[in-house]
């Protein structure tokens, strides 16, 4: 059952080309397969194997014989010819009853695919691998107004159309989409002048909701040919929204599918955060066009070579779309909030895993996020001109290749001449590293010591050392800085890096941008970080400092009841009110750590978490900051006033400060403030903030009727309609609550995005999930159990709820191991849950 890494071999053939064709019918679809084979000479096992699942087969047929195949596991056998020859299958399958979302399944009467990773073998049999390249023509037929497929349009007629797809593709990038779909329409020409014509599909009614994703498609043809010299390769470009989505969208070769809540977007349903993931999200799959699709995995073991890559470079594209600064103290907070999450729990593993069962729950944030974050540290040991050459020398040397992360790795070290082993461990060693910082101050000499250990993982109880790009500067006692950054390179388990000819005592601005995904552990006092807050020409560290402040703060408020101290506040202040700064920063700066992060620090102290505590301790820091920063409130608010809305940088960063201000005003008025928002609110952005900053105190309840009045016929808006009551719930409310809200009408466990907009809020409300007599614990665990039957992957991935179990007390362990217990006591629970559930249940 388990598969591994270091098992790789061949498929015994090649695929010269792949006919399909689909007769469309919602219970009972036929796909006729027509596929030349040719044995593989690079090949040793020449087993002819065919995946297949759930399929009823009609017909086989080799070279035009009707034939016999065997069925075994996973699939189907059969003898072949040692020469080439044509394989010809017919099956049929059922998209309508398709719950799990995977294959060939409909969603609001239309059809649709996700084969990512294996869906394809639920389609058709076939060799559903990604090192298996061919390329493919399809043939639809169908009574379907719009019936679509990868590639470019071959010919059309009454009741089929036929695509063709001349560029070689893995089966998990095969789509195909069929139903009644209005376009939004638009047109694109790359720098050597192809004209590609551009689409949005979308179910008619959404026709108005376009417009922001594909001015964000455009920019990223734009940006890829401008920053990676990457052109696009089709005369057409189509994205599809579809409402029932496992994931949040799919880079099939010129047919992109989206979760429609990652695409639709107007000022009236989406929030400034909505914009700015829909913009990172169409920039994401489009990139794969050439991270993933012209050049892509061998195997799923190297998942993180597209999506470690596409990630990084859809990150670099929002930032220069928007802010840098900005973007990259979200990517880290993000990246803390989940992939930190992950590393220091039961479902840590590196981010080219070894082994596994099923490979669907490997879509992780260390696979996405820490991989990104490798590329950006590979970028910063080589240089950005060594780092731009090693691409395109990648993308010349494997176009059209299924490869290794030791081909990505290859490229620059042929490019610089540099030994990548060590860095290689990058891939292979799970946990974060620690780096603990001491330094030495020595007439006009300053010394930084750093040691680095990575804690045991699962399955990795040693752990060698890494190469670590530290970003150094230093600030003098005047508040200028005296060393612009510099990037330390360390490479042994302790190492010391000097800076000469000082002056005066500088202080250290350390791990600026983030350098590396580490965690760093440095002895300073409030003063010190209150300095570096105010005078720090990098804004990830600036923010950091305001963020160590409150951190400690929380943590000496939970711990003793402590008072919040006055430098810290001052300092926050100091910030909030700089009118120099980008309001989107200070808005950064305002925020307060998360109730899971405090639970984590708590737990890495020592202690064992309590979370009703840490909550009571964030809500009272929350009041007294809200007394603190009163009298800024008029002042500021005007000041940040955006009378149209435009989604752009500028814009949702004054409404992000306006709105953090808003939240702690409504603390203190009653909920005046809010409620005048919320009723002159023109955008979800005022409307969702103002409505929260009531839920959050303890109000609104008559908006939160309002609101579903307003938008019950809007399903994006009611999933956030349902998330927000589950999030804000107070901790005794949250688990009935969010009982309450199955009952309603519109809750549905079949669409993924419902299901998380109460569950994922359920599991994201720290104090609520954890609330002491275990009730949101056992009602996780039934629907958990309930949607196992309909779509396990949604099930595992939100199984990972309960990965931080271990922080906690006795008596919450006990009763969350009852509930991971009771799930995989289930029959006939699926692999997916079953894995997660034990590797969860195994710390
Ligand atoms: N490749 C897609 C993306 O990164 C994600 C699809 C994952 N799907 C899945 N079933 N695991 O955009
Ligand atoms: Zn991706």
């Amino acid at each position: 059952e388990t598969i591994y890494l270091k098992d790789y071999t061949p498929f015994g053939y090649k695929i010269e080309s792949v006919h399909l064709t689909f007769r469309l019918h919602p219970t009972a679809t036929r796909v006729i397969s027509k596929i030349a084979f040719a044995p593989n000479p690079e090949a040793t096992d020449k087993r002819f194997f065919l995946h297949g699942e759930e399929l009823s087969l009609i017909s086989a047929r080799i070279n035009g014989e009707t034939i016999t195949p065997r069925p075994v596991e996973g699939g189907l056998e059969a003898d072949v010819p040692e020469v080439p020859f044509v394989w010809e299958a017919e099956v049929e399958i059922s998209p309508e009853t398709n719950t799990a979302l995977e294959g060939l399944y409909m969603s609001s009467g239309m059809y649709c695919t996700q084969c990512e990773a294996e869906g394809f073998r639920k389609i058709t049999y076939y060799p559903d691998r990604p090192d298996v390249m061919a390329t493919f023509t399809v043939r639809i037929e169908g009574d379907q107004p719009v019936m679509l497929s990868n590639g470019n349009p071959l010919t059309a007629g009454e009741g089929f159309v036929e695509w063709h797809d001349p560029w070689p593709k893995p089966s998990y990038l095969f789509a195909l989409v069929a139903g009644n779909l209005v376009n939004h329409p638009d047109r694109f020409t790359t720098q050597s002048g192809r004209d590609v014509e551009l689409n949005i599909w979308v179910r008619p009614g959404d026709e108005g909701k376009c417009a922001f994703g594909m001015q964000a498609l455009k920019d990223a043809m734009a940006w890829d040919e401008k920053t990676y010299g990457r052109e696009y390769d089709l005369d057409i470009f189509n994205i599809v929204a579809v409402d029932d989505f496992n994931m949040g969208a799919m880079e099939n070769k010129g047919l992109n599918v989206f979760n429609s809540s990652c695409v639709l977007a107007s000022k009236e349903t989406s929030t400034d955060a909505n914009f700015e993931r829909i913009e990172g999200i169409i920039a994401h799959e489009y990139f794969h066009n050439w991270t993933g699709n012209r050049i892509t995995c061998r195997d799923w073991f190297q998942l993180c070579l597209k999506e470690g890559l596409t990630v990084y470079r859809d990150q670099m594209f929002s930032g220069d779309m928007r802010s840098h600064a900005v973007k990259r103290i979200e990517e880290v907070l993000q990246l803390r909030a989940r992939q930190f999450r992950e590393d220091n729990g039961p479902l840590a593993h590196p981010v080219r895993p070894e082994s596994f069962v099923e490979i669907n729950n490997f879509y992780t944030a260390t696979v996405y996020e820490k991989g990104a974050e490798i590329i950006g540290m590979l970028r910063r040991l080589v240089g950005d001109e060594a780092y731009r050459k090693g691409c395109d020398l990648y993308f010349e040397r494997h176009d059209g290749q299924a490869v290794t992360i030791e081909d990505w790795l290859k490229a620059f070290e042929d490019v610089t001449g540099r030994d990548l082993a060590q860095f290689k461990q990058w891939y292979s060693q799970a946990g974060t590293p620690r780096l603990k910082m001491s330094e030495e101050w020595n007439d006009g000499t300053l010394t930084l010591t750093f040691a680095q250990s990575t804690p045991p993982t699962p399955g990795q109880s040693e752990k060698k050392p890494q190469v670590i790009p530290i970003a150094v500067g230093l600030i003098g006692p005047n508040g200028d800085e005296v060393v612009p950054t510099t990037v330390l390179e360390m490479t042994e388990a302790e190492q010391s890096f000097t800076f000469d000819g000082l002056g005066a005592r500088p202080v250290a601005s350390v791990l600026r941008d983030f350098s590396a995904p580490v965690i760093l552990d440095r002895a300073m006092d409030d003063d010190t970080r209150a300095f570096l807050l105010a005078h720090d020409t990098d804004p990830f560290q600036k923010w950091e400092m305001g963020r160590m402040l409150t951190k400690d703060m929380l943590v000496a408020m939970i711990a003793d009841d402590a008072a919040p101290a006055e430098t810290a506040l001052d300092a926050i202040k100091t910030v909030l009110t700089d009118e120099n700064l980008d309001p989107a920063f200070r808005a950064l700066v305002l925020g307060l750590p998360s109730e899971d992060d405090l639970a984590q620090t708590i737990f890495d102290a020592g202690q064992t978490p309590d979370p009703a505590k840490i909550h009571a301790a964030r809500k009272s820091l929350r009041h007294t900051l809200a007394i603190h920063l009163s009298d800024v409130f008029p002042t500021l608010g005007r000041q940040l006033e955006t009378p149209v809305f435009v989604p752009d940088a500028d814009g949702s960063g004054k409404r992000a400060l306006r709105h953090a201000l808003l939240a702690l005003e409504t603390l203190l008025d009653g909920g005046k403030a809010a409620r005048a928002l919320f009723a002159r609110a023109d955008n979800m952005s005022d409307q969702g903030a103002s409505l929260q900053a009531l839920l959050a105190a303890g109000l609104g309840q008559d908006e939160i009727k309002a609101f579903e009045k307003q938008w019950e016929n809007d399903r994006l808006v009611m999933d956030k309609w349902f998330m927000m009551q589950v999030s804000f719930a107070a901790p005794d409310k949250a688990a009935s609550t969010a009982l309450a809200l199955t009952q309603h009408p519109d809750f549905t466990i079949k669409n993924p995005n419902r299901f998380r907009a109460v569950f994922g809020a359920l599991a994201g409300n720290h104090a609520g999930f954890h609330a002491a007599d275990g009730k949101a614990y056992q009602l996780l665990a039934t629907h958990l159990i309930q949607l196992d039957k309909i779509n396990p992957q949604t099930t595992a991935r939100m199984s990972g709820a309960f990965e931080t179990w271990k922080r906690y007390d006795a008596d919450r362990q006990g009763m969350i191991r009852t509930e991971l217990e009771r799930i995989l006591a289930t029959p006939d629970l699926s692999r997916d849950t079953t894995e997660m559930v034990t590797r969860i249940l195994s710390a």
